[in-house]
């Protein structure tokens, strides 16, 4: 406790300002999407290549069919975790609120032909942050008009990277394609979800940082 009294008094004589100083949490509403510029950059980083474009866009000929079933998959995921579940239950009785995970469902069928399609432009880019309120305290619920747990903890969103990624791989090899062009569609998938997450994460963070 004395050491952490001391840092404290440390760095606000340093930074001359004390934590409760400093700006409140970004105002998400007034944040900009990421520029195509920047998202290049970022792509460029986690090595998205045009292969990894086309890879997406074989795959949403695969996934078109499937969508149902994937989502069977993802929601089994989520429903057969409380933590996670969590979620998506009213704040009253916090019991699962069925008609928003069922509305939720569609959107999410819709998400997946539409990341399959790989046209990450401007419109695409706007979508993203959206997106990412809809995650975070700033804009989830809004949608579905529900009174739901407000927000979701960050930590989650990049964890649920793994579950998708590794789940979605029966869907991709379910048409008969070679292993090697399964491998290239789930490994374009794992970065169109890390994309997804960084840019989904810009609400959370603070702007300074981001
Ligand atoms: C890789 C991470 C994730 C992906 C790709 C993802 C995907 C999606 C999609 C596509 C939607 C529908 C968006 C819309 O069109 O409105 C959505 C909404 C939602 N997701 Fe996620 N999600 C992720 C992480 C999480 C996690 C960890 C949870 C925790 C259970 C979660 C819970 C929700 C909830 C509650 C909504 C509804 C938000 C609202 O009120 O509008 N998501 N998600």
């Amino acid at each position: 406790m004395f050491r952490l009294l001391l840092r404290t008094a440390f760095l606000a004589s340093t930074t001359g300002m004390l934590v409760a100083d400093l700006p409140p949490p970004a105002d998400a509403e007034e944040l900009q999407p990421m520029s195509a510029a920047e998202f290049d950059l970022l792509k460029k980083t986690l090595l998205y290549t045009e292969d990894d474009a086309k890879a997406l866009r074989a795959s949403r000929e695969i996934l078109a069919g499937q969508t149902d079933a994937l989502l069977d998959t993802w929601y089994g995921f989520v429903g057969a975790n409380p933590h996670l579940l969590h979620f998506f239950t009213r704040k009253g009785d916090g019991k699962p609120d069925d008609a928003y995970l069922a509305a939720v469902r569609e959107r999410f069928k819709a998400w997946v032909l539409d990341t399959a399609a790989a046209d990450f432009d401007a419109a695409w880019l706007a979508k993203q942050l959206e997106l990412g309120r809809r995650h975070h305290r700033s804009g989830k619920n809004r949608t579905d008009k529900v009174d739901a747990v407000e927000n979701i903890n960050y930590r989650y969103l990049p964890a649920l990277i793994v579950p998708l990624y590794t789940t979605i791989r029966p869907y991709l090899a379910a048409k008969g394609n070679s292993e090697t062009e399964v491998d290239a569609m789930q490994e374009a998938w794992r970065k169109a979800l890390v994309l997804t997450v960084i840019l989904w994460s810009q609400p959370y963070v603070d702007p300074r940082d981001f």
